[in-house]
């Protein structure tokens, strides 16, 4: 083992040894090289003050060397902020900025020890970090049946963590906590397990209230209590767009601080909140009592990103920076809040204006940027089929009953019209 992960490991032990043995192999190995060449050019940066010849950009006339083709295009922009590499961790005013914007927005967490958020390459690379720091073949990763497919592939295929369900609603459409409750306490012989909590819900829309958020952590003390280490995901990728009574903030506040063998993991990012896919700019923070935790916890993520990415891109981070700190920021956010929330409200009065009889019931849904119906008459995947190729109407079709859609791409006037249309595919293929 190099020694500078053994000494991130004495670390980990020394602070918080629940930590360390959440870590996955990987986790144990990965650190942050302290010598190479990211170091001496960082050194080189502060004191070399005639000549840095240390890392592989180029330089011309004081600045990154750079063609007129590109920048004449990105003018608004200094040279420095869009072609230089970006540290591993990321630019480090954007990590401010989104830690105060964190703390702003989750008021439970300001109180609460938690590390600087990380940059990563979105919310997707985020979710990867998690899972290669903690999980090994074979540790149980626990999150609902309807769920984010591509945590698959994440947890399960890359790392070989065996997926386990339980059923996201109870009978009476509450979040089922004592389902989460089960799935955890059936893992008290591994002692471990890596539960994912995404709210609001792709593919459901749905956010629990105050009361099943306390259920929530509830049921991840409980097995904390009875021995096993839990690493908690909050996957926020759709923070802040809560449009009715529910829980406005990240159960990550919450979970910090509660237990020495939580470990909560906030991953978040501009993608959805900001309305920017492409830009791939999101971030991974972690709460843990003791600094020397947080630390190792830092360098061991910058030793995966170092790893695989090297770094995010950098002129992404310019460009979000540069939006959190505009002063128009607040208000064209809410503008746009104001759009989604209308569109969810419009879908909601037409689902329950009994004009579409009993051909499906709706999943509750309260935040984000879907909803779903529950078929009860059709196939899912038989519907969406048919909607493509009679109608020209996408949607996504999970299992046999579940049809999802996307308000958040359909304009307020038009959603009347999609629904009218789903609704006749459904009587087509009943005939
Ligand atoms: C629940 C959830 N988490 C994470 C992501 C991935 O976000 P990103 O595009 O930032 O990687 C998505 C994207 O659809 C999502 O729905």
């Amino acid at each position: 083992m190099n020694p500078l992960a053994e000494q991130l490991n004495e670390n980990l032990k020394s602070g918080n040894i629940h930590v360390y043995e959440m870590l996955s192999t990987l986790g144990k190995e990965i650190y942050f090289p302290k010598e190479g060449i990211l170091s001496q050019s960082a050194e080189a940066t502060a004191g070399a003050k005639k000549y840095n010849a240390t890392i592989g950009i180029a330089t011309e006339n004081g600045g990154p060397m750079h063609l007129a083709a590109i920048q004449e295009t990105l003018s608004a922009y200094k040279p420095q902020d869009l072609y230089p590499y970006a540290p591993p961790a990321g630019k480090p005013e954007l990590r401010t900025v989104w830690r105060e914007k964190m703390l702003r927005e989750n008021p439970t967490v300001a109180d609460k020890h938690f590390g600087n958020p990380v940059v990563t390459n979105a919310l997707t690379h985020g979710l990867s970090i998690v899972a290669d720091l903690f999980a090994d073949e074979g540790d149980a990763i626990i999150y609902p049946d309807k769920n984010w497919e591509n945590y698959e592939l994440t947890f399960g295929i890359r790392r070989h963590g065996v997926i386990v369900n339980y059923p996201l609603f109870t009978e009476d459409m509450k979040f089922n906590s004592q389902g989460l409750r089960e799935a955890l306490l059936s893992q008290k012989d591994k002692g471990k397990a890596i539960v994912i909590l995404n709210f609001p819900n792709n593919p459901t829309g749905y956010t629990p209230g105050v009361k099943e958020g306390d259920e929530i952590v509830a049921a991840v003390v409980e097995a904390a209590e009875a021995g096993i280490n839990v690493v908690v995901v909050t996957d926020d990728a759709y923070f802040g767009l809560f449009f009715e009574e529910s829980l406005s903030e990240s159960l990550f506040g919450k979970l910090a601080g509660r237990h020495p063998r939580i470990l909560p993991v906030k991953v978040d990012g501009a993608t959805k909140e900001e309305y920017v896919w492409g830009f791939r700019v999101g971030f991974i923070t972690f709460a843990a009592e003791d600094a020397g935790v947080l630390t190792a916890l830092e360098q061991k993520t910058m030793g995966i990103i170092r790893a695989t990415v090297s770094s995010g891109a950098h002129p992404s981070q310019t460009f979000v920076l540069q939006a959190l700190k505009s002063p128009e920021f607040e208000a064209q956010k809410a503008e746009k809040f104001k759009v989604m929330k209308g569109r969810a409200n419009k879908v909601k009065s037409l689902l329950d204006s009994g004009k579409y009889g009993d051909v499906w019931e709706y999943y509750p849904f309260n935040s984000g940027y879907f909803m779903c119906l529950k078929l009860k008459m059709v196939n899912a995947d038989e519907l969406r089929q048919h909607l493509i190729r009679e109608y020209g109407v996408g949607t996504i079709a999970l299992g046999d009953t579940d049809l999802r859609i996307a308000f958040s791409c359909i304009a307020e006037e038009n959603l009347e019209d999609l629904f009218d249309i789903v609704y006749k595919g459904v009587l087509d293929l009943q005939g």
